[in-house]
């Protein structure tokens, strides 16, 4: 077997042999087409483009894939970095990019300035199959004609600045199997026709202004898994017909509209499901029972609706990141399958009608909570306890609670760059560390002495019975 795989790889090496030996470059019209790109680009602090030197053979260029048989180029890849300042190509797509005509993948990520309308030169090359210009400016319409690209597999346009209206002819590209359009300037409706792409596993049109019904065309996507429609202004029920995604739908995320009516008891039957956003909505009822059958979820999002109890009892195995804040329950304590949940990092519940006492509260894991959210609950007891235990915690808001300890004994890890524990009953000093959180909030308390030098607004320390030093009044000598 060995011996085999060694011979098979001397072959192939000797074919590929003569080639680098010849020097051989990449087609002419690659290369003019991509210098053509280059120099419409204006700005590239971080020299994304250096390796891009006319003469050279363009298949080495950084970004550059070619086919290996006969050298053309197949794939243009060039992606920044979001969080390095330098990493963006400033400038617009030349229309030279048409000359790539074994083009089969665009993509321009994380570009951030790249600017001008949809490039029209992508129509003229025969198998474009994938487009992906994300998080760049590009603005205008989406071309009426986008159907003419036939080919097209996948299409996102994610994070530009399109606008006016999703093109009906969209629906004609019915190999698409992923349509991402989020994070753009679009109005109007989702096309009735888009149901044609029946091939989609992905389509998101989060983040624009869309409005109306959500289209009730679901039976049409039985391969979808992931379905994101939120931070729009969509109104109406969630649509009959997205039961039909029960076996597969992965992430179904309809947050942030101004949807209503009962939330479906069918969606207890989606098996895959990890994450469900149905928050700022106008949600109203109850949760349905089926809920209980969600073993799977992660990440489960309902604030800001007018739910009522009861709140079914879950069987998930472990959930990363829950919130139930400001509906309509009385849940009484944290539940159950929250405190045993191995690998939460983010819990909120407030105002969720909780009377517990704190230190009674005993989770199976805290080490990894970043996140808790229980303002506005009769909590009692204190916070002491719990956030000695949590090491990564980044924020803690339990304002509005009946929490009662010591301020002086709080210790927390020096991630914890939020806390408000405002209208409460905390006594005590207020330390060195406390004011060395980036946001704090300790107003309406019990709390008494002089506050450590700190930058923070009067309002932070406000209510307290004996508080003094700026920025309250001077503590009496
Ligand atoms: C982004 O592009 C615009 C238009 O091309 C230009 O005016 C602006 O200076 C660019 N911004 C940066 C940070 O390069
Ligand atoms: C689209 O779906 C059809 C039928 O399910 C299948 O034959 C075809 O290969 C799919 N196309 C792609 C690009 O997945
Ligand atoms: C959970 O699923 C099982 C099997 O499909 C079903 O019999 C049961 O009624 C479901 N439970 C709830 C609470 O809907
Ligand atoms: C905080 O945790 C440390 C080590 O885990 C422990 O020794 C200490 O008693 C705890 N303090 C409080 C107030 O719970
Ligand atoms: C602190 O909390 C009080 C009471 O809720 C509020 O009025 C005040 O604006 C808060 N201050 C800051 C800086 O958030």
């Amino acid at each position: 077997m060995k011996l085999f795989l060694t011979t098979t790889f001397l072959i192939f090496f000797t074919t590929l042999l003569p080639l680098n030996a010849n020097g051989a470059k990449c087609h002419v019209d690659d290369e003019s087409s991509l210098l053509g790109f280059k120099s419409s680009i204006k700005s590239d602090p971080s020299s994304m483009l250096k390796s891009w030197i006319s003469g050279t053979d363009c298949c080495t260029w950084a970004g550059v894939g070619c086919i290996f048989d006969n050298k053309r180029v197949s794939s243009l890849s060039l992606s920044g970095d979001l969080e390095n300042p330098k990493s963006y190509l400033s400038g617009t797509i030349s229309p030279s990019l048409s000359k790539l005509q074994y083009l089969d993948g665009l993509y321009l990520q994380n570009l951030q300035n790249i600017s001008g309308p949809f490039p029209d030169s992508l129509f003229k090359i025969p198998n474009l199959q994938f487009i992906y210009i994300e998080n760049n400016k590009l603005s205008g319409q989406i071309p009426e004609n986008i159907g003419k690209m036939t080919k097209l597999g996948a299409l996102s346009l994610e994070g530009n600045r399109f606008t006016g209206t999703i093109p009906s002819s969209i629906s004609e590209l019915t190999q698409l199997t992923q349509l991402k359009l989020g994070n753009n300037f679009l109005t109007g409706t989702i096309p009735e026709l888009i149901k044609n792409l029946k091939n989609l596993t992905f389509l998101s049109l989060k983040g624009n202004q869309l409005s109306g019904n959500i289209p009730d065309f679901f039976s049409s996507f039985t391969n979808l898994r992931i379905l994101e429609l939120s931070n729009n202004k969509f109104s109406g029920k969630i649509p009959p017909s997205i039961s039909s995604l029960f076996s597969n739908l992965m992430y179904l995320e309809l947050g942030h509209n101004s949807l209503s009516g009962k939330i479906p008891d069918f969606l207890g039957k989606f098996k895959a499901l990890d994450t469900l956003d149905l928050s700022k909505n106008q949600f109203s009822g109850t949760v349905p029972k089926s809920f209980a059958n969600l073993t799977k979820i992660f990440n489960l999002d309902l604030s800001d609706n007018f739910l009522v109890d009861p709140f079914p009892l879950m069987n998930v195995k472990g959930i990363e990141s829950l919130d139930l804040s400001r509906n309509m329950f009385h849940l009484k304590e944290i539940p159950k399958w929250v405190t045993s949940s191995p690998i939460i990092f983010s819990l909120k519940l407030a105002n969720c009608g909780i009377k517990m006492k704190l230190d009674d509260w005993k989770p199976l894991e805290t080490y990894f909570y970043d996140f808790i959210d229980l303002s506005g609950n009769e909590i009692s007891g204190s916070v002491v306890g719990l956030l000695n235990k949590t090491e990564y915690l980044v924020e803690f808001l339990g304002s509005e609670n009946l929490l009662k300890f010591d301020l002086e004994s709080l210790r927390f890890g020096n991630r914890l760059k939020s806390l408000d524990l405002s209208h409460n009953l905390v006594f005590g000093k207020v330390t060195k560390s406390v004011v060395g959180i980036q946001k704090l909030n300790v107003s309406y308390n019990h709390l008494c002495g002089e506050i450590p030098k700190n930058s923070f607004d009067a309002s932070v320390f406000v209510g307290n019975n004996c508080l003094c030093g700026p920025p309250l009044y001077p503590c009496k000598a």
